[in-house]
């Protein structure tokens, strides 16, 4: 397990496009969170040369699937624990604590589960909460430029019946534990940009 008076984890969810990626690089700018994101751990792992589970991890995205328990939490333990060795006093650690901004994970309830249990219980939960319709122009607008092999029609109907059967019973799950905090994320960039900010200095750092 992870030491808990050293760590404090949270979680940023929500469905394809909802904004996840984009706000916890701003409240990394705000606070100073280590920030992990779940599918930019997997795309750096399914190009490294020699990975033994690259070509494993193309598949499942390119499909819009989440990828096995197993390979997920080893790539995100690794990284915070990485994190936690690297860093030392200094910037955003004056209290000595590693807090870790993790965007797209947990998204299945195995996931969940098996955080909860072997590396810690998270604090808080930012549940970006977006229309589908919303989501789904984002991603076309985005799959122009992006390059990423799953922002096209096809994969995109995949990764949102995903989410919907896979993602939102594990939101459900932190609702019922208390932790759950729902971000209007439909507006700007910088009106949810406010109501993250907002949201985080009052359950963060002032609880
Ligand atoms: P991942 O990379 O996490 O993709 P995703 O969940 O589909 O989310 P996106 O990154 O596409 O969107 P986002 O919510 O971060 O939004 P963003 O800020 O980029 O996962 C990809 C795949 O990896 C999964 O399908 C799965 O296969 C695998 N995977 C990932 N995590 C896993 C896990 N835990 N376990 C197993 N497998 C896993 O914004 C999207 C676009 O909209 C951007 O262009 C942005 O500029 C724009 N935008 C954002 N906010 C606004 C706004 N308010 N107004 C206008 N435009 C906006």
């Amino acid at each position: 397990a992870l030491d808990s008076d050293k760590v404090t984890v949270l979680f940023v969810l929500g469905g394809p496009g909802s904004g996840k990626g984009t706000q916890s690089a701003n409240l990394v700018q705000d606070f100073g969170f280590s920030h992990l994101s779940a599918g930019d751990l997997l795309r750096a792992e399914q190009s490294r040369p020699g990975s033994e589970v690259g070509a494993l991890i193309r598949t499942y995205i390119k499909e819009g699937q989440i990828v096995p328990v197993e390979v997920t939490i080893k790539l995100i333990e690794n990284a915070i624990r990485d994190v936690l060795a690297e860093k030392r006093e200094g910037e955003g650690w004056e209290d000595g604590k590693g807090r870790f901004l993790i965007d797209g994970f947990p998204r299945k309830m195995d996931q969940a589960l098996l955080f909860d249990a072997e590396l810690c219980q998270s604090k808080l939960v930012l549940f970006m909460d977006t229309t589908e319709e919303i989501m789904r122009e984002r991603l076309l607008e985005r799959g122009k430029t992006s390059g990423r092999e799953d922002d096209n029609e096809e994969s995109i109907k995949k990764r949102f019946k995903v989410y919907k059967e896979q993602t939102r019973p594990v939101i459900d799950y932190y609702i019922e534990k208390g932790k759950v905090a729902t971000i209007p994320g439909s507006g700007t960039i910088e009106e949810v940009h406010a109501l993250a900010k907002a949201v985080v200095v009052e359950q963060v750092f002032k609880a």
